[in-house]
């Protein structure tokens, strides 16, 4: 089955409604211009998702350009109730999200999200036909240890825990190694086909060959237009989850017209 290549772009805690607002206007001229662009967007062979701070959404919202779709960061598990601070899956759907980024290395590490938490979320955004985009990846010390395999399998399979293996096909995983984030240091093109071949892999194993097939799996960790093509070109690597180099017009639709040149 061919996939359509994800460029989901990461904002983090970057640009408000204001600038939310100028790129979106920057990035909608760009797409003007480049009409190979959206014709694979049009002909479903690419698709381009952003993730800006919850403050942010209302103005994607309203923007509500037909090329580009949006979700959030993070989100609770329950629908409502006494979690100061938190936003709800009904709440991102109510300003129209496709996506929720679950489990991203810096709310794991930071904000001691644990693999229970994460789950709790996968389940939930599941449950309200949120398509998660899940991310698992080792540390340094990890990788250095022999152990980035092992732990790719906990996070995921802790993960899909209780998740009805129909409802899986909705999940996107991006395998993000977390000393590859924002360092400059991205996972080797055969490294990082490994992992998501192996990520591939724990969805036979858990849900069958077909639900597998057809799950997209995402390359994280400094993707720039210079490693783009080479990470793309990988079987296993369905798109990229892009952080810094999402922040900028000029470097997004640079790795746009990368995956492009290897449709
Ligand atoms: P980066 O971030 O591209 O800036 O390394 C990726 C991410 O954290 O999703």
């Amino acid at each position: 089955m061919e996939q359509r290549i994800l460029l989901a772009g990461n904002w983090k805690m970057h640009k408000g409604p204001k600038e939310a607002l100028s790129f979106l206007g920057d990035l909608d001229k760009a797409l003007e211009l480049e009409k190979t662009i959206t014709e694979a967007i049009v002909s479903k062979k690419i698709e381009l998702a952003l993730f800006p701070p919850f403050i942010s959404i209302p103005t994607f919202c309203d923007f509500n350009h037909k090329m580009i779709k949006w979700g959030g960061q993070n989100a609770h598990w329950e629908e409502k109730g006494a979690f100061t601070g938190e936003v709800s899956i009904p709440m991102l759907l109510e300003l129209g999200c496709s996506y929720v980024i679950l489990g991203h290395s810096e709310r794991r590490h930071i904000f001691g999200e644990t693999d229970e938490m994460v789950s709790k979320k996968l389940t939930a955004a599941l449950d309200h036909g949120l398509s998660p985009v899940l991310c698992v990846g080792e540390t340094l010390d990890e990788r250095n240890g022999g152990k980035a395999l092992s732990v790719i399998r906990r996070q995921l399979l802790s993960a899909l825990e209780g998740v009805d293996s129909t409802k899986a096909a909705q999940i996107v995983v991006a395998y993000e190694p977390v000393w590859a984030i924002g360092t400059g240091r991205t996972a080797s093109d055969a490294d990082a086909q490994e992992a998501c071949n192996f990520v591939r892999g724990l969805f036979v194993e858990r849900c069958g060959q077909n639900i597998a097939s057809g799950i997209r799996v995402l390359y994280g960790g400094s993707v720039s237009p210079k490693n783009a093509a080479g990470l793309l070109r990988q079987p296993d690597i369905d798109g990229a989850l892009i952080g810094g180099a999402s922040l900028s017009v000029e470097s997004y639709i640079g790795i746009i017209k990368e995956a492009l040149s290897v449709l």
